[in-house]
């Protein structure tokens, strides 16, 4: 079982950390089989899986039944858990309160929220009540509003240094990883050698001390997948072949056969 303490010294010793996004079940066995180290229930389940038009409209009450698949399904992975808009900005106390609901309703290993500077009070309060925080800095989708659209970060005068500070009060105040979103590369790798905690890159180049992809994008299920992914299995074409497979045998008498049956 996987433990906070590990990633530090994974990034110590130079060995890349793995998280996938999960929001089921079987996926999350599967992924967990497979050694990913990391199992995120990101709120990109909104879009992803409920099909909302961003992370926004999720609340933490539809999050916590996928979370719960996921803690139950996984061994070995370390399960990170988000908190949806709206459920930790206002407080540190709403923040504990949302954490603590989510922790002890999903059985998740660890939270993550958006945001550096503006929710280092929140992230104090969270780790203060004994909850290991992930960070997440960079292009924040919450946010998407406010930063004008999906934007890479990180470029201009002032944006390292503002990135930086954002991240250097995530450790700060206790975190013990921080995901970095579509982050130029060097500025990203920047920040990675500054922290003693590990950063976590998607879209975010090679110098980051691990990577995070959602599944779907990385395993090629729906007919987009952003730049910065790679399609690593074609699980949606598998799964419809599959299924017109199974429309042609019933259609067709093919199935079920006599070893589908039982006689007597
Ligand atoms: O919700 C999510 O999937 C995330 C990843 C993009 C890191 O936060």
């Amino acid at each position: 079982m996987k433990r906070i303490h590990h990633f530090k010294e994974m990034k110590a010793r130079g060995e890349k950390i793995t998280m996938l996004t999960a929001y089921d079940f079987p996926t999350a066995r599967a992924f967990d089989e497979a050694g990913v180290d990391m199992l995120l229930v990101g709120d990109s389940l909104g879009d992803n899986m409920l099909g909302y038009d961003s992370t926004v409209p999720l609340t933490l009450d539809e999050m916590i039944p996928f979370a719960r698949a996921v803690a139950k399904a996984t061994k070995n992975a370390f399960v990170v858990a988000d908190l949806p808009f709206g459920t930790y900005e206002v407080s540190p106390e709403q923040a504990v309160e949302s954490s603590i609901r989510m922790m002890k309703l999903s059985g998740a290993q660890a939270i993550k929220f958006e945001g550096g500077r503006r929710i280092a009070r929140q992230v104090k309060a969270v780790t203060d009540a004994g909850i290991p925080f992930c960070g997440h800095l960079g292009f924040t989708p919450q946010s998407e509003n406010a930063l004008g659209g999906r934007r890479i970060q990180g470029r201009g005068d002032g944006a390292y240094d503002e990135l930086l500070a954002d991240a250097l009060a995530l450790q700060e105040a206790g975190a013990f990883a921080v995901v970095l979103e579509m982050v130029i590369a060097p500025v990203a790798a920047k920040v990675t050698a500054a922290l003693d905690i590990p950063t976590i890159g998607i879209g975010a180049g090679a110098d980051t001390d691990g990577q995070v992809l959602v599944w779907l994008d990385a395993l090629g299920v729906g007919d987009w997948h952003p730049s910065f992914s790679r399609q690593f299995a074609q699980v949606g074409t598998a799964m419809s072949d599959g299924a017109a497979a199974y429309v042609r045998d019933v259609k067709g008498g093919a199935f079920p056969s006599s070893d589908h049956t039982f006689d007597e």
